[in-house]
């Protein structure tokens, strides 16, 4: 598939998705889904099954945004862990939390053995393993809070069964699971279409507005009407301020090499650094390995707030040596890509509708590292919510809660947002086009305006306001991605100025224009 997030390209990505067409036409529906990733095609897909219209959008590919980008890890070990969810949600938080988690393995079990969806689904154990000079009482902790969770068949050993180094303890949590994500979203596609539903790619939503019926129009002009819209844009396009204060965007790291097969027991692994660092293996293509001996060793981190890194190669760097140390057997590093992931300050996503006035609106949002569990939450707790269920998850996910023993952390994002507006009144990264190699880019000071200035490997010049179409704030070149990147809420731009990722809707303004776009 074409990545349409970013430059680089994940393992998944050699896989072609269906090819859908793009809208060109208005469309009355019972249900619209904008965003076409786990959260949004398993709402669609369970949605159709349930007898419903429906039709899903994205202003890329199926697939194109992060779970293409994923390392999909499917699990119920929670990487804010039981021992702090529990801390801010109390212990029936945590037991909701455990057993949602718990439910969206077996969905995705469920669903890939119904559809018969050759998605490399395996069920593997998870090891969460202590991180350089931390202490074992942070397992024991988060063991004793798995349990009350009700993971009672979560257990501490004296090491992970990793040979090449001395794990210490960890904690073994059995009958996680890992897929090819790609495969599985083709599998969805397959059973929405022969559904009932609808899917368009290459079709930006430009408005959302709540109503009977509710309304997108595309940027195309296209108008869809129905009776409930689902936004499942993974950061929420509808929704300008209230939920980009409870959650903040990250940039996070992936590189996978061969290994000899057999070398490390095939299983998910965690350490328990801050951040954190994330294990899997995967078949390597059988046309590059047809003998089937060696295997891919895929290791992620080195997170870091999105548009706040000015050398994110260095990234990249830093994973490949805490690798190599640990995992000598690894040969070359065959795929390097990076992605974003947006963390609630109180752990929990946002799954339900949206907040404020809106009664035909829902969002799924806040998936920290466990997007595809959060995901597939999203498609049963929405489907129940459309459908007018009951849903006993309702109440922990709700996008509208306020969790008030979360205000440190609440705090401390929205201050550090805060601090991104002096980027305004500071230099330019260059002052010189000819400071700006070839396949990259910089914010040019000219007057009291900044300039996102991008040149193109023929050399050729592009120009865009720097300012954030969301709420104004300068974004920073990301030279890995090739992208725009806001360090305020995470929106992303490509070089030509496109949204990559919201909250923004809009592309970067024209120079020449004295406003920002607005929404
Ligand atoms: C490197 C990395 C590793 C990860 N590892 C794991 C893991 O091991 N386990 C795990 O559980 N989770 C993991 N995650 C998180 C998980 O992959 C994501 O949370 C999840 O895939 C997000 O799914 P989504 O459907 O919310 O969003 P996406 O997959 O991003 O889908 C959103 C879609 O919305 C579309 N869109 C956006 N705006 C518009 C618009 N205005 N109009 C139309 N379409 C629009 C985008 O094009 C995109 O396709 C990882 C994430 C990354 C980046
Ligand atoms: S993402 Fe909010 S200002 Fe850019």
């Amino acid at each position: 598939m074409r990545s349409d997030s970013g430059y680089t390209t994940s393992v998944w990505m050699a896989t072609d998705v269906p090819d859908v067409p793009k809208l060109n036409h208005n469309i009355r529906t019972s249900v619209c889904v904008v965003g076409a990733g786990i959260a949004g095609m398993t709402v669609a897909y369970l949605l159709a099954r349930a007898g419903r219209a429906v039709v899903v959008i994205d202003d890329g590919e199926i697939g194109g945004g992060e779970t293409g980008r994923t390392t999909a890890h499917i699990t119920a070990a929670l990487d804010d862990w039981y021992s702090e969810i529990e801390k801010l949600h109390g212990e029936e938080g945590t037991r909701i939390a455990a057993e949602s988690h718990v439910a969206a393995i077996n969905k995705i079990e469920s669903i890939s053995a119904l559809e018969d969806i050759d998605c490399d689904f395996e069920r593997v154990d998870g090891y969460l393993f202590l991180g350089d000079n931390q202490d074992k009482n942070v397992l024991e902790r988060e063991l004793a809070a798995a349990h009350r969770a009700g993971l009672t068949d979560v257990e501490l050993l004296e090491r992970a069964p990793i040979t090449s180094f001395a794990t210490g303890p960890a904690l073994r949590f059995p009958r996680q699971a890992q897929f090819h994500s790609l495969k599985y979203l083709n599998g969805l596609a397959r059973a929405i279409v022969r559904d009932g539903g609808q899917l368009y790619s290459a079709t930006h939503a430009k408005t959302i507005e709540d109503g009977e019926p509710a309304k997108i129009v595309t940027s195309e002009g296209h108008v869809i009407t129905a009776d409930n819209i689902v936004v499942a844009t993974n950061s929420p396009v509808n929704d300008w301020v209230i939920l980009h204060t409870k959650q903040s965007a990250y940039r996070t790291y992936v590189i996978a090499g061969r290994i000899p097969r057999g070398s490390i027991p095939r299983a998910l692994y965690w350490d328990t650094c801050d951040p954190y660092h994330y294990i899997r293996l995967h078949e390597v293509d059988q046309l590059i390995d047809p003998s089937h001996r060696e295997e891919l060793l895929i290791v992620g981190g080195e997170d870091h707030k999105t548009g706040q890194e000015q050398n994110p190669e260095d990234r990249f760097r830093c994973l490949e040596e805490w690798t190599r140390k640990r995992f000598p057997m690894m040969g070359k590093v065959d795929f390097r890509w990076s992605g974003q992931i947006m963390e609630p300050v109180d752990y929990m996503a946002f799954i339900g509708k949206n907040p404020g006035t809106d009664q035909h609106i829902f969002i799924a949002t806040g998936d920290s590292g466990n997007g595809i569990t959060h995901g597939t939450i999203a498609g049963m707790l929405l489907t129940d919510l459309i459908l007018g269920r009951k849903n006993p998850w309702s109440k922990l996910y709700d996008p509208s809660r306020v969790t008030l023993r979360a205000t440190t952390d609440f705090l401390k994002e929205n201050l550090n947002v805060a601090g991104q507006y002096t980027d305004w009144a500071t230099a330019g990264d260059v002052t010189s086009y000819d400071d700006i190699k070839p396949g990259s880019g910089a914010v040019i000071r000219r007057g009291v305006k900044k300039i996102a200035v991008y040149r193109d490997e023929e050399g050729g010049i592009h120009e865009r306001s720097a300012v954030c179409t969301h709420l104004y704030c300068i974004v920073n070149w990301n030279s890995v991605e090739r992208t725009w990147d806001c360090p305020c809420h995470g929106s992303r731009f490509d070089a030509y100025g496109q949204v990559v990722n919201g909250p923004a809707i809009m592309p970067l303004a024209e120079v020449d224009s004295d406003v920002p776009a607005s929404r």
